[in-house]
Order: C-alpha cells, then sequence, then structure tokens
C-alpha cells in the first residue's frame, strides 16, 4: 500500500487508546500478579522498574520511530532498513499467527465464563468443571481427537468481532474500539478492586504481594522474570507497535507517547496485582490457610482460582461478570492489535485492499485458531505454543532486530535523530546504551537460561514427541516461515532506499 495514501490515526488520543489497548491484556491480569509475587513480591518492583525504564521504553520509542519513519508493517519498514531484514518482519508476522490463534481462545474461555458467573455453573469443584465439562481436555498431551462445542461457538463470535473491527479500518474500527472498550475497562476493573479491596483478608493478600523479600534481587532469574514481564506486557518485539505507529502521522510525538502508554499499562498492572492478591486475601482468611496456598496464575488463577473465590463471596456472580467481562475486554484488545501486524503486512507486501486482506488473512488465522483449540487436546497443545513461542520467538526475534539495528547497521543515532525531530522529550546516549547493550545483553542471557532449564526438564512434564511439534515445531517453524517469505521476490516494491544518505540528511536537517 502506497504509504501516502496509508491510512491515520484520527487523534492521538485514539492512538495512544489502541496502543495502551494492545498493552493491557492477559498479561496484565493474570501474569504479572502472579510473577511479582514468586519473584521477591514488593522487591519484584525494582527490578520490573529497571527493566521497564532500560529496555521497556526505549524499544517501544525504536518501535514507534521505525513505524513512523517508514509508515509501513514490520517486513516492509524492515526491508527498508536493509533487505535481509525483512525477513525478521515476517517472523514477527508469523509469531503474531501462532499467538492470535491461542490468545484468541482465552478470550472465548473469558466470554463463556462471563455468562458461567451468572448461574455459577462450575459447582462445586471449578478446577474438574473447566477441564472436564468445559474444555474435554485430554488427560495427556497429544493430538486433537474430539471437537468441543462449548469452546468453538464463543471462538467463532470472538473471530467475527475482531474481523468486522478490523475490517472498518484503523480510525473507524481500531480506533473506535478502544474508544468504547478502554474506558469500559477502566471502570469495570476499578469496580472490581475496590470490591476486593473491601473484602476480608484483603490486607493479607496485599502483604503477601507487596512484602519484600530483597534477597531475591540477587537471583538472576528474578531479573530474567522482569525483563520477560515488560516484553509481553507493552507487545514488544512482536511488531505490533511499528504496525500501530506506522499509521501515525509525520509529525506526531514519538517519545512522550511511548512514557504515556508505559507508564498506564504498568500502572494497570500493579492496579491488577492490588485486586487479585486482595482477592486471594479474602480466600486463604476464609479457608484458614496461609496466601500460598491459594495463589495460582495463568489459566489457574482465572479459570479455577476465582471461579472457587466467586463461589464463596457474598455478591460473587457480579464480582464473576465484572472479572471475567474485564479479561475478555483487554485480551480482545489486545487480539484486534496482533491480527492487524498480519493484516497490515499482507496488504503492505500485496498491496491488497483491507477487506480483502482481512477475510483472506485474518479468515485463515481464525480457521487455524478453530480448527486446533476447541479440540480435546486445545489445553495442552496452548500451554506448549504459549511458552515456546514466547521464550524462541518474540525475544529471539526482539534480539535479532536490535543486533542489525545497533550494531549491524549502527542506525541507533538515526533513529534518534528522528524521534527527536517531532518529540517534545529528548533522546540522549542513555538511550543508545540500552538499546544497544544492556537489553541485548539480558536478551541473550535470557535464552542461555532458558535453554538450559528446557535441556533440563521437558517444560511441563510434557512428552518429547509433543513438545517436538507443538512447541520446537512451532516456535521454529515461525522462524522458518519468515525466512521463507521474505524469499519471495516482491513485485512492485517500494524502493529499498528510502534513507540514502542524502535522504537521512534532508531528515536530519
Ligand atoms: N501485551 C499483551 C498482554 O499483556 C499481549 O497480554
Amino acid at each position: 500500500m502506497a504509504q501516502e495514501n496509508r491510512e491515520q490515526w484520527g487523534s492521538r488520543t485514539g492512538f495512544l487508546l489502541a496502543a495502551i489497548g494492545s498493552a493491557v491484556g492477559l498479561g496484565n491480569i493474570w501474569r504479572f500478579p502472579a510473577e511479582a509475587y514468586k519473584n521477591g513480591g514488593g522487591a519484584f518492583l525494582l527490578p520490573y522498574l529497571i527493566a521497564l525504564l532500560t529496555a521497556g521504553l526505549p524499544l517501544l520509542i525504536l518501535e514507534y520511530t521505525v513505524g513512523r519513519k517508514y509508515r509501513q508493517s514490520p517486513p516492509a519498514a524492515f526491508r527498508q532498513l536493509t533487505r535481509p531484514a525483512e525477513a525478521i518482519g515476517w517472523w514477527q508476522v508469523a509469531i503474531c499467527f501462532v499467538i492470535a490463534t491461542y490468545y484468541a481462545t482465552i478470550v472465548a474461555w473469558a466470554v463463556r465464563y462471563t455468562g458461567f458467573s451468572f448461574g455459577k455453573d462450575w459447582g462445586k469443584d471449578p478446577e474438574a468443571f473447566f477441564g472436564g465439562e468445559f474444555l474435554h481436555a485430554a488427560a495427556k498431551p497429544g493430538g486433537p481427537s474430539e471437537f468441543v462445542g462449548g469452546v468453538f461457538w464463543p471462538l467463532l463470535l470472538v473471530w467475527a468481532v475482531v474481523l468486522v473491527i478490523l475490517a472498518l479500518g484503523v480510525r473507524r474500527g481500531i480506533e473506535r474500539a478502544n474508544k468504547i472498550f478502554m474506558p469500559m475497562l477502566l471502570v469495570f476493573f476499578v469496580a472490581l478492586v475496590i470490591r476486593a479491596l473491601t473484602l476480608d483478608g484483603a490486607s493479607k493478600g496485599l502483604d503477601a504481594l507487596f512484602s519484600p523479600d530483597w534477597d531475591a534481587l540477587t537471583d538472576g532469574s528474578v531479573w530474567i522474570a522482569a525483563y520477560g514481564q515488560i516484553f509481553f506486557s507493552l507487545s514488544i518485539g512482536f511488531g505490533i507497535m511499528v504496525t500501530y505507529a506506522s499509521y501515525l502521522g509525520r509529525r506526531a510525538d514519538l517519545s512522550n507517547s511511548a512514557l504515556v502508554a508505559g507508564f498506564a499499562n504498568s500502572s494497570f498492572e500493579i492496579l491488577a496485582g492490588i485486586g487479585v492478591f486482595a482477592t486471594l486475601g479474602f480466600m486463604a482468611q476464609a479457608q484458614g490457610v496461609a496466601v500460598d496456598k491459594v495463589v495460582a496464575s495463568g489459566v489457574g488463577l482465572a479459570f479455577i482460582a476465582f471461579p472457587a473465590i466467586i463461589s464463596e463471596m457474598p455478591g460473587g456472580p457480579f464480582f464473576g461478570v465484572l472479572f471475567f467481562l474485564s479479561l475478555a475486554i483487554a485480551g480482545l484488545t489486545s487480539l484486534i492489535s496482533i491480527v492487524q501486524v498480519i493484516v497490515s503486512s499482507v496488504q503492505d507486501r500485496t498491496g491488497m485492499r483491507r477487506l480483502p486482506a482481512v477475510l483472506t488473512v485474518g479468515g485463515v488465522t481464525a480457521v487455524a485458531s478453530l480448527a486446533v483449540f476447541p479440540t480435546d487436546a486445545g489445553l495442552h497443545i496452548l500451554d506448549a505454543c504459549d511458552h515456546f513461542i514466547n521464550q524462541y520467538g518474540i525475544v529471539l526475534a526482539a534480539l535479532a532486530f536490535l543486533i542489525v539495528v545497533g550494531w549491524v547497521l549502527r542506525k541507533l543515532s538515526f533513529f534518534q535523530a528522528h524521534a527527536d525531530e517531532t518529540s517534545a522529550l529528548r533522546l540522549g546516549l542513555w538511550w543508545r546504551v540500552c538499546l544497544a547493550v544492556i537489553t541485548p545483553l539480558v536478551l541473550g542471557w535470557m535464552m542461555v537460561d532458558s535453554l538450559r532449564t528446557e535441556l533440563d526438564e521437558n517444560y511441563g512434564g510434557m512428552p518429547t514427541s509433543f513438545l517436538a511439534w507443538a512447541g520446537w515445531g512451532v516456535a521454529g517453524g515461525a522462524l522458518l516461515v519468515g525466512i521463507l517469505i521474505s524469499l519471495i521476490p516482491w513485485r512492485g516494491a517500494p524502493a529499498t532506499d528510502q534513507d540514502t544518505p542524502a535522504q537521512a540528511e534532508k531528515e536530519a536537517r
């Protein structure tokens, strides 16, 4: 798609709401509270803040700058940097494809559980209900052998909503949806946190979350967890922020917008920590046990621990509806941004118009999601895909991008000048040091550490044969697909030398 004809956000607020909508997702609500608790409680906030300042915000600014500079989605934008870097862009698109297929499934579960909350349909044993009656999950990881209608229909609904919003376009679809959903999410979530804080035992939960264990700071894995959380939570390394920024106007502020989006995301994350732990404190008090006995994360927190608590508390159904609706909305706005990366990349590559691109590309993603996840194997495949694509997809692709930009092409000063041209906040040497040295070192270290753990024992105790395709296969496949697509000759491709020295000089002036 010609850059001059590219759609644009209607306003800075619209862009910021969409960027925050993408960042605030399942990672904030169910991942952050448990990560903080496991990794030093109150003391975790220090590595978390350092990760935000040294990696999160600098990379967010870089992604905004690359997107706004080239006004294209990752493959086409990275190709402008250097032809081979297009493969990193398609790698990120393939990662988004995998994430979209399972992320939509979790949003669909949340939609279904909003309905279940009215009658507390999970009964006396939420764990048995979730794995059995609802998911029909197979006891062991393996291939699909049974179709599960109870997941299929809400998933179809989620995909229909996402595709309609994307088909309406950036301004009329994505921007408008976020303008409706984000204030709604804030109201629901604040109500939820206030209710949680008024429960008996809330303070016990907050004590557990915020009591600092300073010794944890000497443990390398705590720092790795903080950087991992910041990456997933801010939606960096997925290509999302490059894509969203490609719809900004030429004069849009970049650095300040990144600070606003980053701090808004972290504030929401801390609010979620308070709400979740106040609620867990209530459960611990009701059962007369320590908080660590009721802590859960991810799927276990949302679909097993919370239903059990909802059954116990006064006004539980109301609380349940608010919680699952918040989860569904937060997930939906992130899902929209993930699928937009794929749609926009194919549009930039082929010149296809929006509607056919949404129907074909979005359609294929939806069909893949609907074919794999509403089955008895869905839960295990989701677990393996999520772990491997995050550990060996997002992190490695971000590392490759930083090495290319910071070391091979040495383009950080160029992007710094470009960001500074229109931003109220000026970037300095610290920004380049964070991106060229600190972040690559931490990401490299994260990689080595995860690989060591992986080789010691199979993830989740899953059989090697299963991990070979549902874990390593998916993560390696994303890289392979990225490379292969980038090798296809690009007919009608935009010129790759937009930032020739002469142009760069003109831009810098
Ligand atoms: N940033 C999104 C989340 O936190 C992907 O879930």
